[in-house]
């Protein structure tokens, strides 16, 4: 029987607050349950929604970890019965909490091979943007080949992967963002337009770049105004796909281009979905985007990487929002940092 861990380090947030409430702890070990793994993190990323529920925003649905982290990636270290992998498979994996941690529980269907040619680290920062993209832009937008995407907050760890990702899969895609730099990273990743939304008016632009014919899909992560202005850029049977709304939940919005046009508004959030809901996805991504990222097309962005015990100083780093790409976490490595004691799943 493999030796499992009696207790590891996490990150816990001691109350709703500012970073410095993400406090560095030891927990117990739980065992798998059935269907899922035990994982020995080697990375672990940061996310815009960790930040909302350590200030309290952001509540983990029933029955999931408090501890923050949503995306891990690492070594099974025990599987529970019928949960699709053994011991030793390198994984990463969609968690609904949990991720800043040392040892971390996932279900068997919401964990991924690390792909080819990919570290760890560059794995750890798959789950929660790649997820979120394929079931928002694909799946609910729609977005076809030959179609134009336009993807608001390009730069960051959502933008990151949209952007490849639809250009690889043969669409074309502009993108918003605020700096002069962010706009250059996105023109990288293969937006052949980057707008910086801070100097440009981004509905004209959009309109220019498209021949006054507007976009198929908006991906935005804004809200509030944007939300009428972005049914400005849909071009006819256009989809405004909606993922977070930083600038407003509400919005004066005129509907008549939506019968004139033949528009659709919809959107999602990923983690209250059920394991079989996240697991068709994941099936999805092995089956239409591990190639990608096996071969090279699409790679994680990650911008910077900080030890477990440093999370505060990650999240300042995204909430000054200096950061192109992903911010990931790493525990302590090695056997000699561990408390272990001979145990059974
Ligand atoms: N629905 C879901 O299932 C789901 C899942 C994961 C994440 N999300 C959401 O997706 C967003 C991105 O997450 P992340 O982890 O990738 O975060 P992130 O890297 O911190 O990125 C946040 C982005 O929002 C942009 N932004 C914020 N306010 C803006 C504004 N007023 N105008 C234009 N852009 C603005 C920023 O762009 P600039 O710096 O260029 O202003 C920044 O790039 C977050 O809001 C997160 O809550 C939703």
């Amino acid at each position: 029987m493999t030796a499992l861990p009696r207790e590891g380090a996490v990150i816990e947030i001691a109350a709703p607050g500012p970073p410095e409430v993400l406090r560095p702890a030891v927990r117990p070990v739980a065992p798998p349950g059935p269907g899922e793994v035990l994982i020995r993190v080697a990375a672990a990323g940061v996310n815009r929604p960790d930040v909302l529920q350590r200030q309290g925003l952001y509540p983990p649905p029933p029955g999931a970890s408090d501890i923050p982290g949503l995306e891990v990636a690492g070594e099974v270290v025990a599987a529970g019965d019928g949960a699709g992998w053994r011991v030793g498979d390198r994984v990463c994996a969609l968690v609904a909490g949990g991720g800043y941690a040392e040892y971390c529980l996932a279900p068997g269907p919401q964990c991924l091979p690390v792909p080819a040619g990919l570290t760890l680290v560059e794995a750890a920062g798959i789950p929660e943007t790649f997820f979120t993209v394929w079931t928002n832009v694909f799946e609910r937008g729609r977005l076809a080949p030959g179609e134009t995407l336009l993807v608001h907050g390009g730069s960051s760890g959502i933008g990151t992967a949209a952007i490849p990702l639809a250009r690889a899969l043969g669409a074309r895609v502009l993108a918003t963002a605020g700096s002069a730099e962010k706009c250059a990273a996105c023109a990288a990743l293969g937006a052949e337009r980057a707008i910086n939304y801070r100097e440009l008016d981004f509905v004209a632009a959009v309109k220019e770049a498209t021949g006054g014919r507007g976009v198929d899909v908006v991906l935005d992560m804004v809200g509030g105004d944007y939300i009428p202005r972005n049914l400005e850029c849909l071009a006819v049977e256009g989809r405004l796909v909606l993922i977070a709304l930083p600038r407003g939940a509400k919005a004066e919005v005129s509907f008549a281009p939506v019968l004139f046009r033949r528009l659709t508004i919809t959107g999602s959030s990923l983690r209250p979905r059920t394991v079989e809901q996240k697991g068709a996805i994941a099936r999805a991504l092995r089956e239409r985007v591990w190639p990608l990222l096996e071969s090279g097309r699409v790679r994680p962005v990650i911008h910077s990487r900080f030890p477990l015990a440093e999370a505060a100083a990650a999240h300042r780093l995204m909430e000054s929002g200096a950061h192109i790409g992903k911010i990931v976490l790493e525990p302590p490595g090695g056997p000699a940092s561990r408390r272990l004691e001979s145990r059974t799943p």
